[in-house]
């Protein structure tokens, strides 16, 4: 008799206990879980800072040979790394600056963004997707070979404090264009043109100054470098200008739009001439002189491209 009541009282206790934990689980159904959220850290970029987002294409060496990719420079393979650096900046107002080279595209974001929050893994991976994704969209506008796979592309976010700094950065990235091209324009004109093997070729070059190179090509090719394309031996700074063709008048206001262009951005000239960079900014104006030319195709595109979005 006493054992029952013992047992009526513990099942009655269990029956409680086992109901208020059901009540407690379904009432925390969300938040049992929800600690994890508190493992995520905070990656807020501190305020004040030039933010730059540099992506770099994954094996490209193999990626060129798979597509043929002219050598040293395919001039069609690097519009397509320009027009997705374009529609990156088309998507992300706050850059102010996008400067390409080769399978590398540096992005700068004005000091004061607040896009996304500052946050730092945000920024990087919406910059890199869509690069990504417009390198791919693009591809057909440019190139004759279809896409035999997806490229795809790393990203790392640097952090400059100073003016200085970020110019001094964007130097280093120029200045390897300078280094590479007149190696890689010495190379394959050897190679291709003298029937050097690639290791004779590399022999040949090895422990030579820019001065030597230059005496080579311009020796033994009849190559001035100094005339090769600027987009080959400065690389591409793409730029938001308000552009104002050659059909309108020049006091015109003219249309927003990321210009490409292929100057020397090492001396103080370049910083002059576009002051809206380090300054408060504002887009600067761009006067076409004519329609033809690789600038003027790509922006072409980019205009016919917001016609289409804006269902013109
Ligand atoms: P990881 O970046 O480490 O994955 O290697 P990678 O093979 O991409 O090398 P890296 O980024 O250092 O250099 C880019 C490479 O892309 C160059 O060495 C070239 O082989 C190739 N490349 C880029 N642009 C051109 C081009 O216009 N023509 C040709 N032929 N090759 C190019
Ligand atoms: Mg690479």
């Amino acid at each position: 008799m006493q054992f029952r009541a013992l047992h009526r009282i513990a099942n009655k206790f269990l029956f409680i206990n086992k109901s208020a934990t059901a009540l407690h689980t379904r009432s925390m159904a969300c938040s049992r879980y929800e600690y994890v959220k508190s493992y995520e850290q905070d990656d807020k970029i501190l305020p004040n800072v030039w933010i730059v987002i540099r992506i770099d294409g994954k094996k490209f060496h193999k990626f060129a040979n798979a597509h043929k990719f002219e050598k040293p420079n395919d001039e069609n393979a690097l519009n397509v790394m320009n027009a997705a650096g374009i529609a990156v900046m088309e998507e992300f107002r706050d850059i102010v600056l996008g400067y390409g080279q080769s399978d590398e595209y540096s992005f700068v974001f004005r000091k004061d963004t607040s896009a996304f929050k500052r946050r730092a893994a945000k920024l990087l991976s919406y910059v890199t997707s869509m690069f990504t994704s417009s390198y791919v969209l693009s591809w057909s506008q440019w190139m004759q070979q279809p896409l035999n796979y997806a490229p795809c592309f790393d990203g790392r976010v640097v952090l400059y404090p100073s003016d200085e700094n970020l110019r001094d950065y964007l130097s280093w990235r120029q200045a390897d264009v300078h280094v590479n091209n007149l190696y890689n324009t010495a190379f394959w004109k050897l190679v291709l043109e003298s029937g050097l093997t690639n290791q004779q070729a590399e022999e040949r070059l090895r422990g030579t100054f820019s001065a030597d190179k230059n005496e080579l090509l311009f020796q033994e090719f009849g190559i001035n470098y100094n005339t090769l394309p600027a987009m080959y031996r400065k690389g591409t700074i793409l730029l938001r200008k308000r552009v104002v063709l050659p059909t309108q008048d020049e006091q015109d206001k003219g249309r927003q739009a990321i210009v490409p262009i292929h100057e020397d951005l090492i001396g103080n000239e370049f910083w002059k001439q576009h002051t809206e960079i380090l300054g408060k900014y504002v887009p600067g104006k761009h006067v076409l002189n004519s329609l033809n030319g690789q600038l003027e195709k790509q922006l072409a595109k980019q205009l016919e491209k917001q016609a289409t979005i804006a269902g013109i």
